[in-house]
């Protein structure tokens, strides 16, 4: 008996650790969440047949609220960085300065759109994959590839290594294999150009006092982003489910 009840302790432990109390509800976390902090869960939630509270459902109080047919730009505004994404908007500023057609400087808007709003490793494929439904198929074939191209110099277009990357990754790294192979297909591909362009217009040092607005690129996303009468989420395309997610991303199932 005293051992079933240290059991149990160990598990309301455990289960305490890895939850978060929000009035009477309790708010899960998927593994992801516990493997980015570099942890496995001891026990898997909600414990079977143990008492326990509500879990959340729907909406998180925690969270900017999302209008009932959310838009890409409701995204931007109440799921990225506080106060917007100069990183994203800044390349997308740099590729409209060099003439890049418009879709692709929404590419350069939305490059990057896995990192700063989903999961980051293997930002391309996600964001590609959640972008695809609702952006001509060079975009997104363009966004799933700079993911490679980044780290493969080409200078028939002044593109080399980036400084930036040596300091993150360290000097001699070498990407991945399945980034190798995916590099060797895009370089023979009829969109690799577009997808280097993305990585020429990908700004990481910009003037910290110029502030981009996503206002400047309204008419872009307008003319080139499908936006579903249903709002994201809501419409059934194969990338609907993951800005389910991202709107509530502790719903317990
Ligand atoms: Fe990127
Ligand atoms: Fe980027």
């Amino acid at each position: 008996m005293a051992q079933a009840k240290s059991m149990w302790q160990a598990a309301e432990d455990a289960e305490h650790q890895q939850m978060k109390e929000l009035g009477e509800k309790i708010v899960t976390k998927s593994l992801l969440f516990h493997l980015a902090d570099g942890s496995l869960p001891r026990t898997n939630t909600p414990v079977p047949g143990a008492p326990r509270k509500q879990v959340l459902m729907g909406t998180d109080p925690r969270l900017p609220p999302m209008p009932e047919k959310p838009t890409l730009m409701d995204f931007f505004k109440n799921r990225f960085t506080i106060g917007g994404d100069q990183h994203l908007m800044q390349s997308a500023n740099l590729a409209q300065k060099n003439g890049l057609p418009e879709k692709m400087v929404l590419g350069c808007l939305l490059h990057d759109f896995a990192v700063n709003g989903f999961i980051r490793s293997d930002h391309g494929y996600w964001g590609a994959q959640l972008l695809e439904p609702y952006v001509d198929e060079e975009v997104s074939w363009a966004i799933r590839y700079h993911q490679a191209l980044r780290f493969y110099p080409d200078e028939s277009v002044g593109y080399g290594y980036p400084e930036l990357y040596v300091k993150l990754f360290g000097e001699g790294y070498r990407p991945e294999p399945y980034i190798e192979r995916a590099y060797e297909f895009a370089k023979n591909h009829k969109y690799y150009m577009s997808a280097r362009m993305i990585c020429v217009n990908d700004l990481y040092s910009f003037d910290p006092n110029v502030v981009v607005t996503m206002e400047q690129f309204e008419d872009i996303i307008g003319r080139h982003f499908k936006q579903p009468k249903e709002g994201l989420g809501n419409d059934n395309t194969s990338s609907s489910h993951m800005w389910r997610t991202i709107i509530r991303p502790c719903n317990a199932l």
